[in-house]
C-alpha cells in the first residue's frame, strides 16, 4: 500500500517503519527541514532503541519529505501523527492536526482514508471529517478513521510490531476493509468500532493506567506512615489478575508526553460537559503531591539545602528515553537551586535536553561517581538501569554523608543496610 505519514515524532515516525517493515510503501512528511534531512541521511532524530536500524533496513521503502502536496496527493492512506500539546487549561492544542486536515483536503487526488493517531478529544475524529468534507478540492471520497496508538516510550518498536490490540473506529464499510488490508501483515487482535468510542477507548486506557499509579503511589504514602512494604504488597496485589503485575511500581508520579496531558484532557473534556470526573481529578492532584515528594523527605534531614552538594541521579521521566517531558527533575531541580544547593547530575540519555530545558548552575557529571563523590545527600529521579547495577557501597566510599533518596525504589533494602548508607525510598521503612 502508499501511505503516507504525517509528522514524524515519536508516533509518526514509528508508525512509518513499522508499516515499511510489513510492506508498505511509506511517505513522511514533517516541516522540519532539518529532521527530514536527518532521516534521508539514515539518521533517526529521536532516541529510540531498535528504530534506526528498522529505519535503515527498510530504507527503500521510506522516504522523506517536506512537501506535503506530493506525499497526500495519490496516497491511498494519509495517517495523522502530528503533537496535540496541552493548552494552559489543560484542553489539548488541535491547530497542527486541522492545518494537516486542510491541506489534506486541498491536495488529495485520490479516494483515500485519513487516519488520525494522534490523541484527540472525543467528537474530534467528527469535525476533521467535516472539515474536509468543507474544504475538498476534488471529486474523492476521504474516509476518516480514528487509529490511536499505544506505544510507550523505549519500547515503541515492540509494541507497535506486537501490539495488544489495534483500535479501529469507523463509520463506513470501506474504512474498514482498508484498515484491515493495511494491518493484515501484523497478525494482531483488534476492536472495530464508531470514532467516537475508538477516541475514548484511547483517553480511557491512559488515564485508568495514570489512576492505577496514582492509586499505589498513594498506597505506599500510606505503607511509609504504618510501616507496611509497598513491593511486597504490590506484588501480593499483582497476582491476582483481575489487577494485574504492571504500573504498580510505586514512584514519584508518572511523567512523559501521555499521561499528565491525557489525564487532564479528559478531566477538562468532561467538565466541559458539565461533568466532574472526580477519579481523575484525584490521580492528578495525587501525581503532583508525588513528584515533589523527595525533595519533602529530604527536608526531614536538612532545614535547607543552601551551601549542600546534592547529587541528582536520572532526569528523564522514564528509562530508556531522552525525554523530559513533565520529569520529577524538571521540578525539582529549580527547587533545590533556589535553596541554594549545589547541583551535580548525571543522565544517560538526559543531560543534553535538560541543559536546554534549564540552563543554570547545574554540574554536569560523565559518571555516577563523578556525580556523588563528596555529595551530602543524592536523590534518584529515574530507574535506569546503570543506577539499579551501580555498586551500592560506592555511595558510603564516596559520599561527604551516604543518604541516598530514592524516589524509584532501585535497591533492596537488605543491600542498602549491608552497604551502611542511609536509605530512604518510597512507600518501604528507611534504612539507617
Ligand atoms: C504511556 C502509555 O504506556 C502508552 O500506552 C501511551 O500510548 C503513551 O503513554 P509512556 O509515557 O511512554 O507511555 O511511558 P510509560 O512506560 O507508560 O510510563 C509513564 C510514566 O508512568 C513514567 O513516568 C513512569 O515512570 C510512570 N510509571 C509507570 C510509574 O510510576 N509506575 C509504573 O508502574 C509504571
Amino acid at each position: 500500500m502508499r501511505v503516507s505519514v504525517a509528522g514524524t515524532g515519536y508516533v509518526g515516525l514509528v508508525t512509518a517503519v513499522t508499516l515499511a517493515e510489513k510492506g508498505h510503501f511509506v511517505t513522511c512528511v514533517d516541516i522540519d527541514e532539518e529532521k527530514i534531512e536527518l532521516m534521508r541521511r539514515g539518521i533517526c532524530p529521536i532516541y529510540e532503541p531498535g528504530l534506526e536500524e528498522l529505519m535503515i533496513r527498510n530504507k527503500e521503502k521510506i522516504s522523506y519529505t517536506t512537501d506535503y502536496m506530493a506525499a497526500y496527493k495519490r496516497a491511498e492512506v494519509i495517517i495523522v501523527g502530528v503533537g496535540t500539546p496541552e493548552k494552559k487549561d489543560g484542553s489539548a492544542n488541535l491547530k497542527y492536526i486541522y492545518e494537516v486536515a486542510r491541506q489534506i483536503a486541498h491536495t488529495v487526488e485520490r479516494d483515500c482514508l485519513v487516519v488520525i493517531k494522534s490523541t484527540v478529544p472525543v467528537g474530534t475524529n467528527d469535525k476533521i471529517a467535516q472539515m474536509i468534507k468543507e474544504n475538498i478540492k476534488n471529486h474523492v471520497v476521504v474516509d476518516v478513521v480514528s487509529n490511536p496508538e499505544f506505544l510507550s516510550q523505549g519500547t515503541a518498536v515492540k509494541d507497535t510490531l506486537y501490539a495488544k490490540r489495534i483500535v479501529i473506529g469507523v463509520e463506513t464499510e470501506r474504512a474498514g476493509n482498508v484498515m484491515r488490508e493495511m494491518y493484515d501483515r501484523f497478525d494482531i487482535p483488534y476492536v472495530m468500532t464508531d470514532r467516537k468510542s475508538a477516541e475514548m477507548i484511547k483517553y480511557a486506557s491512559n488515564d485508568f493506567l495514570a489512576l492505577k499509579i496514582s492509586y499505589i503511589n498513594e498506597i505506599a504514602n500510606l505503607c511509609e506512615i504504618v510501616g507496611a512494604d509497598i513491593e511486597d504488597v504490590a506484588k501480593g496485589m499483582g497476582m491476582d489478575p483481575r489487577i494485574g503485575d504492571r504500573f504498580l511500581n510505586a514512584g514519584i508520579g508518572y511523567g512523559g508526553s501521555c499521561f499528565p496531558k491525557d489525564t487532564k484532557a479528559l478531566h477538562w473534556l468532561a467538565s466541559f460537559n458539565d461533568y466532574e470526573l472526580k477519579t481523575i481529578k484525584a490521580a492528578i492532584e495525587v501525581n503532583e503531591n508525588q513528584k515533589i515528594k523527595l525533595v519533602k523527605k529530604a527536608r526531614k534531614y536538612f532545614d535547607h539545602f543552601n551551601g549542600l552538594n546534592v547529587a541528582v541521579l536520572g532526569l528523564t521521566f522514564k528509562p530508556e528515553t531522552d525525554d523530559l517531558r513533565d520529569a520529577p527533575s524538571i521540578e525539582n531541580i529549580p527547587l533545590l537551586l533556589d535553596d541554594g544547593a549545589n547541583v551535580r547530575v548525571w543522565d544517560p540519555a538526559g543531560m543534553e535536553n535538560f541543559k536546554k530545558r534549564l540552563p543554570s548552575d547545574i554540574i554536569y557529571c560523565e559518571s555516577i561517581e563523578e556525580a556523588i563523590t563528596n555529595a551530602d545527600v543524592c536523590f534518584i529521579f529515574t530507574e535506569w538501569s546503570e543506577i539499579k547495577k551501580f555498586d551500592i557501597h560506592k555511595y558510603s566510599e564516596l559520599m561527604k554523608y551516604p543518604l541516598v533518596i530514592d524516589g524509584r525504589n532501585c535497591y533492596e533494602l537488605s543491600s542498602a543496610k549491608e552497604a551502611g548508607i542511609v536509605y530512604d525510598s518510597i512507600g518501604r521503612k528507611r534504612v539507617f
